[in-house]
């Protein structure tokens, strides 16, 4: 019998780990992708994503079940499809047109029996309203039905070396209960855990439920550190006391803002959602995003503070930034606060240098040097940021080497640190 096959649409943080892990499950996978370069990098075994290191995708390669595609003539004959392609916001409104040509590209290979997957983080309801239609009309088939359809919304966390796909509970949904437990049987091959809800919908909404969380605990803990600084009291002190509480509390720490792919965007899916469909705010996102928007400048500005205390000014001076990526660990520079604030520091007239061992040379903000982490560097440096907290940094060697550190995220010690 000839292994199922599964067509991953977009090859990027979402849909290269899925597509190497079911390769190892033993499905026979079309990696499909509209960027042309990236499907000939990854046919040639070269990975842009951390968390798939090059001999994974070798590994992958080599068992002749994983084909790169910009095709989707590939998909002829596929089992299950799933859609992991960008959901970006345009101006502060959704902006589903990828998942719109994934689903036009997919639609005429729809067959009965098979199953689509969307897993694009969206808001509740794209799954039936959006991408139902397009693939019942292309395919002249319907769902439920004749095909099944399903969301799952991907908790993937580039850079976590504990919680990977495979181990992390996978929440998983049908249009009706025969596509509940097709979907599930296909990610029961796939993750250890797999937690099925009733409706498409309760599957999108969870995930924006688990985002919205974050982007506000974030921001309740960023507005906290504001008001600290200014009160004198060291928070970071405060949140490692709160924690000691057995139950009722969760630590967030502060930071210099939110960035990526996740926190910025969709916590607004669902306040766009909720304007349009009942004319009202969701006050809590709309705070929320208020307060992480903020702390770039913040950051901005206790910096120049910093150096006006030992006489210098913030231009002309000479500043090293470590990390420029939105995480740690990862080179993901999409929407990173990191970037605001050395955008910020040059246009303030300062010599900005950053430390970025994972740094993708198109996204380095203009006016940016990119160089090596030494002593020299942080010896030269009138400032050291601590921006992006990456695991590879010596922090002991920056603390002894520096005249004066602003560390973001608590990495570092000593009576020229300073934290946020
Ligand atoms: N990155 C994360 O940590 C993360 C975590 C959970 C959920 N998500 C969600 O998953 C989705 C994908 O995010 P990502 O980070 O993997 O994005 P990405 O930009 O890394 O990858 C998406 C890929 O899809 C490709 N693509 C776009 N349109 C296409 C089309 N019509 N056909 C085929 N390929 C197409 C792009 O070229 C790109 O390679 C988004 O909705 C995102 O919000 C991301």
């Amino acid at each position: 019998m000839s292994a199922e096959k599964l067509v991953v649409i977009g090859q990027g943080y979402v849909g290269l780990p899925l597509a190497m892990r079911a390769v190892e499950a033993g499905l026979d996978v079309v990696g499909l992708d509209v960027d042309s370069d990236r499907v000939k990098r990854l046919a040639s075994g070269e990975s842009f994503v951390e968390d798939i290191p090059a001999d994974r995708l070798g590994r992958a390669l080599g068992t002749g079940r994983y084909r790169p595609s910009t095709e989707y003539a590939d998909a002829e004959g596929f089992d299950v499809c799933v859609i992991t392609v960008p959901t970006p916001l345009r101006d502060g409104t959704p902006d589903l047109s990828y998942v719109e040509q994934a689903g036009i590209g997919i639609g005429p290979h729809v067959r009965p029996g098979c199953a689509v997957v969307l897993e694009s983080t969206t808001y509740p309801g794209t799954t039936e309203e959006l991408l139902r239609p397009l693939l019942e009309s292309a395919s002249g088939l319907r769902s439920p039905g004749d095909f099944h359809l399903g969301y799952s919304p991907e908790r993937i966390d580039p850079g976590n070396p504990t919680w990977r796909l495979e181990n992390t509970p996978k929440v998983v949904s049908g249009v009706d209960p025969a596509a509940l437990a097709r979907v599930d049987e296909f990610y029961r091959r796939i993750v250890a855990r797999t937690v099925p809800v009733t409706s498409t919908r309760v599957a999108e909404l969870t995930k924006l439920i688990e985002n919205t969380f974050r982007q506000v605990n974030i921001a309740l803990i960023n507005e906290l550190t504001m008001l600290s600084h200014h009160l004198g009291i060291d928070v970071w002190q405060a949140i490692e006391a709160a924690e000691t509480k057995p139950f009722g509390f969760m630590p967030f720490r502060p930071g210099p803002g939110v960035g990526g792919h996740c926190l910025p965007i969709d916590p607004c899916y669902l306040s766009w959602q909720v304007k349009r469909r009942l004319g009202r705010q969701f006050r809590f996102i709309e705070l929320a995003n208020d307060v992480n928007h903020e702390m770039p400048e913040h950051v901005t500005h206790r910096i120049m503070a910093g150096l006006n205390r030992t006489g210098r000014a913030v231009s002309g001076a000479r500043l090293l930034l470590l990390g420029l990526a939105y995480k740690k660990n990862t080179g993901d520079m999409r929407d990173s606060p990191a970037v605001e604030v050395a955008r910020q520091l040059c246009d303030l007239g300062a010599e900005v240098r950053a430390a970025e061992p994972y740094a993708e040379p198109h996204h380095v903000p203009g006016g940016v040097l990119v160089v090596q982490l030494s002593e020299a560097e942080v010896a030269a440096a009138d400032a050291v940021i601590v921006v992006t907290d990456h695991d590879v940094f010596d922090y002991d060697m920056v603390t002894r080497c520096a005249r004066y550190v602003f560390d973001t995220r608590n990495r570092c010690s000593g009576p020229m640190v300073e934290r946020l």
